[in-house]
């Protein structure tokens, strides 16, 4: 059985104000149904899956336990992180947890704010890449890329593989987050896929490349997590150990060095629903092309989204806006603008 590892980690600040840092955007719900971490489990179901570890702050856990209770979820493989150290040793404490409790699985590592419309494929894809895995494999799912998206890692296909009826390509290269001209060179080239965020190992298979790669996350992460310090049922670790730990993510730290990497291609509707502009091409529109949520008052407008969270929001005459009206914050922002959200979040951290 697969053993899902939902990295929850993140901070999600380009979805502010909706998104802050006592309740990031994987812990919100955006689009019909449960929050986005609630989603990311729900969408397993019919798939022979255990029951999921998550990793997430510490700061969070109250909320991920009810999350995962309304789910019917044990929450007994809840991981808390002292401090964020990125998801290179967030998978590495998944995978010794994993170890600890007396087997080798496959880990299906999942991002906790994806958008996945065709659930069907989805399966079918892990499906078919598990015998990848298990012959010591790691394995990413690659998404066809629709433009030079600079916040993506990019995979160039190489050798194509086959086990039984499954087939995948073996990674030549792996790049995270090339810049703009490389990412256009590479869209053009037609030889590369942009990677999903998901991953597929045995826990051991991984352990392995962090060890060969950087050992010092695995160091750090082992001894802060053989130094415990006990909280109910959560693992906690120990955050002067932890904190010492380097920051980095498995696309760095692993994947663009590892020489096992497969790479599976999923055409099932994914999105990473990073920014406000995703959140309008997600949502359903009306026919004016208007994503609008809570209470709205849209007239002779287009192509916006609007969301507004107790109060009434009315617009007239405007297109290609973002709105979003919460209690105690108001962004307005052109669609083509809405990266630069995170200046508004930097803005506000130095105040406090
Ligand atoms: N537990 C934990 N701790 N989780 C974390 C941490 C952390 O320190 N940092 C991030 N996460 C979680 C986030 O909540 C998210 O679910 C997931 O890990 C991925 O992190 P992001 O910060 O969203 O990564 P990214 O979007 O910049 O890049 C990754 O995803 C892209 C696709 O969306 C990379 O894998 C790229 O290669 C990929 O293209
Ligand atoms: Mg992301």
């Amino acid at each position: 059985m697969l053993l899902p590892v939902v990295m929850a980690g993140g901070t999600g600040s380009r979805l502010w104000p909706m998104s802050r840092e006592l309740q990031p955007k994987q812990f919100l719900s955006f689009h019909q149904g449960g929050s986005m971490l609630q989603n990311t489990i729900s969408r397993l179901e019919g798939l022979a899956v255990e029951d999921p570890i998550v990793i997430c702050n510490e700061d969070h856990r109250f909320l991920v336990a009810e999350q995962l209770r309304q789910l019917n979820k044990l929450a007994g493989n809840i991981i808390l992180e002292p401090v964020g150290r990125n998801t290179a040793p967030a998978i590495t404490l998944a995978a010794l947890h994993a170890i600890r409790m007396g087997e080798d699985p496959i880990l299906l590592v999942l991002a906790a704010d994806h958008l996945i419309e065709d659930e069907d494929t989805f399966h079918s894809v892990i499906r078919n890449s598990i015998p990848f895995a298990e012959q010591g494999k790691l394995v990413t799912f690659g998404i066809v890329p629709g433009q030079p998206e600079t916040g993506y890692g990019y995979i160039q296909r190489g050798d194509m593989q086959q086990v039984g009826e499954a087939t995948a390509w073996k990674i030549r290269r792996f790049v995270e987050k090339p810049d703009l001209s490389t990412a256009q060179a590479y869209l053009d080239s037609g030889e590369y896929l942009w990677n999903s965020g998901m991953f597929m190992f045995r826990a051991s298979v991984y352990l392995q490349e962090v060890s060969a790669y950087c050992p010092e996350i695995l160091d750090a992460c082992r001894s802060a997590m053989m130094q415990p310090v006990s909280d109910l049922d959560f693992i906690k670790l120990n955050k002067d150990i932890f904190s010492k730990c380097p920051s980095n993510s498995i696309d760095y730290a692993v994947m663009e060095h590892t020489q096992a990497g497969i790479v599976a291609a999923m055409d099932a509707g994914w999105n990473d629903v990073g920014s406000w502009s995703a959140l309008w091409e997600t949502s359903n529109h009306d026919s004016n092309g208007n994503a609008l949520t809570g209470d709205v008052f849209a007239h002779n407008t287009r192509d916006c989204y609007i969301r507004s969270e107790d109060k009434l929001t009315a617009t007239l005459g405007v297109s290609d806006l973002v709105i979003v009206n919460t209690k105690d914050a108001l962004l307005v922002s052109n669609k083509d603008s809405v990266q630069d959200v995170k200046v508004v979040v930097e803005y506000l951290k130095s105040q406090s």
